[in-house]
């Protein structure tokens, strides 16, 4: 579940304060919620393994979409939180912060050019897919990830590993006079 708006997410100083709280509600407290009913039955159970999805934006900070950053910045801490409360309990609670995603919407509602920004900056050669995404849930809800807990798995290609200014200086580099 989540939500976005490009319209109305702009900055904070023109942020519709209604539109701050829709966001909220749908990015975050809809985590705590599926938390809060899910973790009494996984308690019963004896194990848990709880997968939120948080977003790359919860990492940087942007030209736009301040509020859903500050949204996935606080799932990625809230899974922290579950992890260390429930961890005896037996429950893991991990996240996966996707980047741009190719799904059919994102497919259809960017322009090429936002899309080559982001082919430009990946440190990989090409665009992630909803199956990149879904095999990281997999792996956080199956046995093999069972001494991880409390993290949120970074799937973007590498698109914030490098420093920002990379391209500047690879170009500085390549234009110092040769010794
Ligand atoms: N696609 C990406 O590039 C990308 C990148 C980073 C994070 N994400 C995150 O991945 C998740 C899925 O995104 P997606 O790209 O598949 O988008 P999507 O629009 O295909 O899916 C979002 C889902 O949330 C549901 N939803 C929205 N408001 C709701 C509400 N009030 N109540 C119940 N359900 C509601 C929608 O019905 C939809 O099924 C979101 O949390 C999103 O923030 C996506």
């Amino acid at each position: 579940m989540g939500l976005t708006n490009l319209q109305k997410d702009i900055d904070v100083v023109h942020m519709d304060l209604d539109e701050w709280d829709r966001l909220m509600n749908v990015n975050l407290k809809s985590v705590l919620l599926g938390s809060r009913y899910a973790i009494p039955h996984m308690i019963k159970a004896g194990e848990g393994s709880i997968i939120n999805t948080a977003s790359m934006a919860a990492f940087a900070g942007d030209a736009t979409r301040f509020a859903y950053g500050a949204s996935k910045a606080a799932v990625v801490n809230l899974t922290r939180y579950i992890a260390a409360q429930y961890g005896k309990d037996n429950i893991r609670c991990n996240g996966v912060a996707p980047g741009l995603i190719l799904t059919p919407a994102a497919k259809n509602n960017l322009p090429p050019a936002v899309l080559n920004i982001f082919e430009k900056y990946y440190a990989l050669p090409y665009h992630g897919e909803a199956d990149d995404i879904g095999y990281t849930v997999v792996f956080l809800a199956s046995d093999e990830s069972k001494f991880i807990t409390g993290q949120t798995s970074q799937v973007e290609g590498g698109h914030y590993i490098a420093n920002p200014s990379i391209a500047d200086f690879q170009e500085y580099i390549n234009n110092l006079p040769a010794k």
